[in-house]
């Protein structure tokens, strides 16, 4: 008898919506704040990066949708609000996506 052992990898995907427009306030910046903290943090392994269409937050743009994680933990507020998949984070600029990224993301993915 052959037991066979599954691994499964999880990777939060962090989608950054370049929507029309997101992209006019400034989805290339989050972009690359996201590009830089992953690798400033050392969580290449963990975390896949992709841009996205419309997410149906254009008010409250930059948006970024955050998925494949457990938010159980995860405590809401004006920019981070819990949806079916993940997160859908709100207002995201150079500043923001840095104290996000440490107070909220990285928390879940250590
Ligand atoms: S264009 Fe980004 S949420 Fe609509």
């Amino acid at each position: 008898m052959q037991i066979e052992t599954y691994y499964i990898l999880l990777v939060m995907i962090i989608k950054v919506c370049v929507g029309s427009s997101c992209h006019l306030k400034g989805s290339y910046d989050v972009v690359e704040a996201f590009k830089s903290l992953v690798k400033k943090y050392n969580v290449e392994d963990k975390v896949e990066l992709q841009a996205s269409f419309c997410l149906g937050n254009c008010l409250q743009g930059v948006s970024v949708a955050v998925e494949e994680i457990d938010n159980t933990q995860v405590v809401e507020n004006e920019q981070v609000k819990r949806t079916e998949s993940g997160l859908l984070l709100s207002c995201m600029n150079g500043d923001a996506t840095e104290k996000i990224f440490v107070d909220v993301l990285l928390p879940i993915l250590k």
